[in-house]
């Protein structure tokens, strides 16, 4: 129970690992805000924690749209109390060529990506802040985010703008008491029916198969806990290498 009456709030919460991290939350023993702008999904998430007898609530809620996030996180504090723990974890994963890309493709992508990590992120760095108990952000960044992928000119360049803003949020956090972190999955396994690891991914990666949610949300549970009191600005990657394999073979 390392989240004992911590409240956390996790942003796409209703699937994937945005789902794991709510649901391994809420059995360290938090209350979890479940948002998703899918709200039929959300809603299962709650649900799933509330069967297994943990406390959650969902709300439906575009990370573009403040105003809706604000919405849930005062429903959350009027039942909860103050938000501990913040999780911007919702992102659209969708690639185009370079050559090909549309400007609306491309500003959809920041959108949700970058600018939702930063609304978000504000909106709640700012009731922390008026609560004065400090608190933890994670926000979700991504391989992508490290190296150059085919069909990623926007949503790798989404990462990288999430990983720099973690930096700056930590250092302007800091004397607030609230530490900011990133986690950053490599290929995870979110698709149902479950799919192969690419072979040309699983060559450059020394664990060579796809990581859980469960695992990202482990990850995500070190930079929420107590233990993680002492880092603030990191990136920690959770890709079974990926990210720092060089030379693979010799
Ligand atoms: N799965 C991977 O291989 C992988 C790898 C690296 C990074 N990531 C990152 O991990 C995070 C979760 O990815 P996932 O694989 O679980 O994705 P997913 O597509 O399975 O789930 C994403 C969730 O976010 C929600 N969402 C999408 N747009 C939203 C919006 N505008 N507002 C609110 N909610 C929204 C979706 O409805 C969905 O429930 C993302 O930030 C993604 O970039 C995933």
């Amino acid at each position: 129970m390392r989240l004992n009456g911590k409240t956390a709030h996790v942003t796409g919460a209703g699937a994937g690992i945005g789902r794991a991290i709510a649901l391994r939350f809420a059995r360290e023993g938090a209350r979890v805000l479940v948002t998703d702008v899918d709200g039929d999904a959300a809603g299962r998430t709650a649900e799933a924690i509330r069967a297994a007898g943990g406390i959650a609530m969902e709300h439906t809620a575009d990370v573009r749209d403040v105003n809706a996030i604000n919405t849930a996180l005062d429903a959350a504090e009027a039942a909860y109390g103050g938000l501990d723990i913040q999780v911007s974890n919702a992102a659209t994963k969708a690639r185009q060529p370079f050559l090909d890309m549309t400007p609306a493709f491309w500003r959809d992508v920041l959108e949700i990506n970058l600018t939702g990590v930063f609304l978000v992120g504000q909106a709640a760095a700012r009731r922390m802040v008026k609560h004065g108990r400090g608190g933890r952000i994670i926000n979700v960044a991504s391989n992508s985010g490290i190296f150059g992928g085919r069909g990623r000119a926007a949503y790798g360049a989404s990462k990288a703008g999430v990983i720099n803003l973690t930096q700056t949020m930590a250092i302007e956090l800091a004397e607030h008491g609230i530490l900011v972190n990133a986690v950053g999955p490599g290929p995870t396994q979110v698709d149902d029916p479950p799919q192969p690891l690419m072979p040309s991914v699983a060559a450059r990666m020394p664990l060579k198969r796809f990581g859980q949610p469960e695992e990202i949300a482990a990850a995500a549970l070190f930079l929420a806990s107590d233990d993680c009191s002492f880092v603030t600005g990191q990136v920690l990657m959770a890709d079974g290498g990926f990210t720092t394999a060089g030379i693979m073979e010799g």
